[in-house]
């Protein structure tokens, strides 16, 4: 039985309902923990496709200081420059006024490797060293190669089961600069997942990962052994004409 065809799916149809969907679920998902536990722990990706939603989530009503803020992953670069996940996503969730969350992000500028070691070390802090580290919520992209977090394809990066933060070793082939990064055990021991997924480039990897297959080579498949809620969230170019099971939000 595949368990991601139990995902839910959900396909807006253009920009500003893909925001408000995902903005809203993630808000839901904020309020559902603050009510439940008194707080909401939430992992941010970067890229480009959440800045909408996070700007949108920015203008909710909601009981920001009961939330705090972590990071999915971070590039090797200090929280000014404009590749900075952190940096980022601070602007579009305007956490410089304080009144908007707390955050706790990776520190791209220091030693990668301490720097992993002290974010697991802080999220165990937080989360309670007997409890599980399980986000109230966790967003998510994808890259059109399959990874997602920073877990690269063909890297084993995905198989690591025994860290909750890693260095990633900078890949000049690909491209990409060294990184910090959250792994599978704690994206799969999340309360709740939303995948946002934009764009025909993606199509195929959104399908890919929803059926079995390897995840060195599709990481994003790791979301099939997720144990809290996953909801994806597509446009229609990355739906295209897929048998996707279509859902709408309610
Ligand atoms: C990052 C990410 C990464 C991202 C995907 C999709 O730092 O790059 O967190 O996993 O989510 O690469 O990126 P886009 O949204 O820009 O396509």
């Amino acid at each position: 039985m595949i368990q991601a065809a139990e995902q839910e799916v959900l396909i807006a149809t253009d920009l500003e309902e893909h925001t408000a969907l995902v903005a809203e679920l993630v808000a839901r998902a904020i309020t559902e923990a603050v009510d439940a536990r008194g707080v909401a722990r939430v992992a941010l990706s970067g890229g480009q496709t959440p800045s909408e939603a996070y700007r949108y989530l920015s203008s909710v009503g909601l009981p920001f200081d009961q939330v705090e803020w972590y990071w999915v992953d971070e590039r090797a670069v200090p929280p000014d420059s404009d590749r900075s996940n952190y940096g980022v996503a601070a602007r579009d969730l305007a956490l410089a006024d304080g009144k908007h969350g707390r955050a706790f992000r990776m520190e791209g500028e220091r030693d990668l490797d301490e720097v992993a070691a002290a974010y697991e070390t802080l999220l165990h802090r937080r989360f309670g060293v007997a409890s599980a580290v399980a986000f109230d919520a966790v967003t998510l992209g994808v890259g059109a190669d399959g990874h997602t977090a920073s877990l690269f394809p063909g890297t084993g990066a995905v198989a690591i089961d025994d860290r909750l933060v890693v260095h990633v070793p900078a890949q000049p082939d690909r491209g990409v600069e060294a990184r910090l990064t959250l792994t599978a055990p704690v994206i799969v021991e999340a309360r709740f997942v939303v995948v946002l997924v934009r764009g025909a480039a993606k199509r195929r990897v959104a399908e890919a990962a929803r059926v079995p297959g390897s995840e060195d080579e599709v990481p994003l498949r790791l979301l099939q052994r997720a144990k809290g809620r996953v909801v994806w969230v597509l446009d229609q170019d990355a739906a295209g004409s897929s048998c996707i099971d279509s859902r709408r939000f309610a």
